[in-house]
């Protein structure tokens, strides 16, 4: 059984932007660099939970998803394996890259990769922010965060995510414009977010959380100030996770949402519900979220809209 989302790996030509991005504006500090040269990263005693490959364009390469010891990562393995999931086990190279004990990897009906892994190295009290800040990063049995990805067809998303994977309905958002599905692993409302869009696969956005509401407030202004990275969605307040946010650009493609005030779920009594509006106020559109809907996404072949 998954326990949380560990780590998260892009590329993008602008990897060496993440440098000045992630410390400055984010409050995140840089991790040792990968042996591609990839920037990594750092928002808690995790060893790295972000990072950015260098590359001549802009993809997902991996999303890591941690369970809670060996015993739990080799019998979830064994039980995906009997549900036809065909999982590769990680060679010593890439468990010194991602600073994991162990690892296996699958890949989902819409072409991405997933890594599923215990053990990832942290070193207790070594993260300090890389601007003043009030609080710290909501991580630890929360894990990094939650991430949204762009999936051709909901169904088929939530038979493969819920039903063989395992992760549990939160809620929905449903209306003529979006078709959403949030699921938790753990406490935090939702890890794993799947927003449909017709023949599209990719990451809409990664959700990172502060404990202080002021480091949300000047997260707005350092954006709002900053030459070369937008708000792409005003502060605004989710309807299913209470989430107050802004969704920001990053040097790539892919967009940030930074959060303060997530609600949490107890799985025993959780009831899913239905919404038919992401936000309850706010998270207004900038003309530079409408000239290029951001995330790192493609067409995946074989898919209706891609014909
Ligand atoms: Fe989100």
């Amino acid at each position: 059984m998954i326990s949380q989302l560990a780590y998260l790996g892009i590329a993008s030509p602008k990897a060496e932007e993440w440098r000045q991005y992630a410390t400055r504006l984010l409050g995140a500090v840089l991790a040792e660099d990968g042996s591609d040269g990839a920037v990594r990263v750092k928002v808690d005693d995790a060893g790295y939970r972000i990072a950015v490959h260098p590359a001549a364009e802009d993809e997902l390469r991996y999303v890591g998803w941690a369970c809670n010891n060996e015993t739990a990562l080799r019998s979830y393995v064994a039980e995906l394996r009997a549900k036809g999931v065909e999982l590769h086990e990680g060679d010593a190279e890439v468990l010194k890259e991602r600073q994991v004990a162990e690892l296996y990897w699958f890949t989902d009906p819409f072409g991405n990769r997933h890594e599923l892994v215990w053990g990832q190295h942290s070193t207790p009290n070594s993260f300090f922010p890389g601007r003043p800040m009030r609080g710290r990063f909501v991580t630890g049995d929360l894990g990094l965060g939650h991430v949204v990805l762009i999936v051709p067809d909901l169904q088929a998303a939530d038979d493969f995510y819920a039903a063989t994977l395992g992760f549990r309905l939160s809620d929905r958002v449903k209306s003529d414009i979006f078709n959403l599905r949030f699921y938790h692993c753990n406490g935090r409302h939702h890890s794993l977010a799947v927003a449909e869009i017709p023949g599209m696969t990719g990451i809409n956005h990664l959700m990172l959380e502060v404990e202080s509401f002021d480091d949300l407030g000047t997260a707005i202004d350092l954006f709002t100030e900053d030459a070369d990275r937008e708000i792409l969605l005003s502060l605004g307040r989710h309807t299913n996770d209470l989430m107050t946010s802004i969704y920001v650009q990053t040097p790539s493609s892919l967009q940030i949402e930074y959060g303060h005030g997530g609600i949490a779920v107890d799985d025993l009594t959780w009831v899913a519900g239905s919404h038919d509006l992401p936000s309850i106020w706010g998270h207004h559109r900038s003309q530079a979220y409408i000239d290029g809907p951001p995330g790192i996404f493609r067409e995946l072949e074989g898919t209706e809209a891609a014909q």
